[in-house]
């Protein structure tokens, strides 16, 4: 029996990374999906994905900070496949970088609308579908820089905290209906969002990242599709407001990084990071 046979899913962020890897593995175990994204391009693909694997798959452009499109995506969903069962709210970017004082309000602002308020829409809207089907799953993805300083740009950490906060906050209200809600703190995952930072793209990033946590490798979108295979689950059934870690021992202890200093690739001067997938 595959572990999401006749479940339904909407996946935000899912046209790239750790989104992308787990509506691929979703659909491996009979998920159908909606791929929800700002990247139509990389959304159709993942579409693709996901048929390959004879899975139901649409692609439904959303931008996760507008409410309407939020809803819009969750309502694709029940008018696709006729419910929702899981809401996975993990679309992000790096946001504002740069120190706290060069910070501008505006981009501080713009940070918050996707990391936070985007998984405070995505939790809002998914509800009151689980709820008529006698609940659910909602997962969203944190990061280990909510759970530390300096493991993340400034506003970027402070946002995913926040997510965390917000996952036991909604777990408290939901339980009582059955929709669980959890998040995963990923710790440095191989992903477009890092090579745009980073030059010299993926092997450098996977070098880079080989190193820096017990488990000597770098992250992978599957890693995080495991886990969130297993909350999307019924073998999930009582585990709710958690802050799951999948870092490769990163957060276990030693010297973040090799020391209390910001690392250097977060001391990178103020600017804009946008999607993935557009040039800043
Ligand atoms: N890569 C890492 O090391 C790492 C570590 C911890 C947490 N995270 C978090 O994991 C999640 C997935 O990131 P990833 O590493 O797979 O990056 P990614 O860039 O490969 O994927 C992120 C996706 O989110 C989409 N997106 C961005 N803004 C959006 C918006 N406003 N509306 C809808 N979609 C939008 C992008 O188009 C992209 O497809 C993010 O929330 C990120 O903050 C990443």
């Amino acid at each position: 029996m595959r572990r999401l046979e006749g479940k339904v899913a909407v996946i935000t962020g899912a046209a790239s990374g750790m989104g992308r890897a787990t509506a691929a593995r979703f659909a491996a175990e009979g998920a159908s999906i909606v791929i929800a994204d700002l990247n139509a391009e990389g959304g159709e693909a993942a579409v693709r994905e996901c048929r390959e694997n004879s899975a139901n798959a649409v692609f439904h452009k959303t931008d996760v900070t507008a409410e309407g499109e939020i809803k819009g995506a969750i309502e694709r969903a029940v008018k696709e496949f006729g419910r929702l069962d899981v809401m996975f709210n993990n679309a992000g970017l790096a946001g504002a970088l740069g120190s706290l004082e060069e910070t501008s309000a505006e981009n501080w602002d713009r940070t918050f609308a996707i990391l936070l308020r985007g998984v405070f829409l995505g939790i809002k809207h998914a509800a009151p579908e689980m709820r008529k089907i006698g609940g659910g799953s909602i997962i969203s993805t944190a990061s280990v820089a909510g759970l530390r300083g300096g493991a993340g740009p400034l506003v970027y950490s402070v946002a995913k905290a926040g997510v965390i906060h917000l996952t036991k906050c909604a777990a408290l209200e939901l339980g009582g209906d059955k929709i669980r809600v959890n998040c995963i703190c990923p710790g440095g995952i191989n992903t477009p969002l890092i090579h745009k930072h980073i030059p010299g793209g993926d092997p450098v990033v996977r070098q880079l990242l080989d190193n820096i946590q017990p488990i000597h490798r770098a992250g992978t979108g599957e890693d995080i599709a495991g886990a969130a295979l297993y909350l999307a689950s019924d073998d999930s059934e009582w585990v709710t407001g958690t802050a799951m870690v999948v870092d490769g021992g990163l957060m276990a202890g030693g010297n973040l990084f090799g020391g209390g200093a910001p690392r250097p690739a977060f001391q990178t001067p103020a600017k804009w990071s946008g999607p993935s997938f557009e040039k800043d």
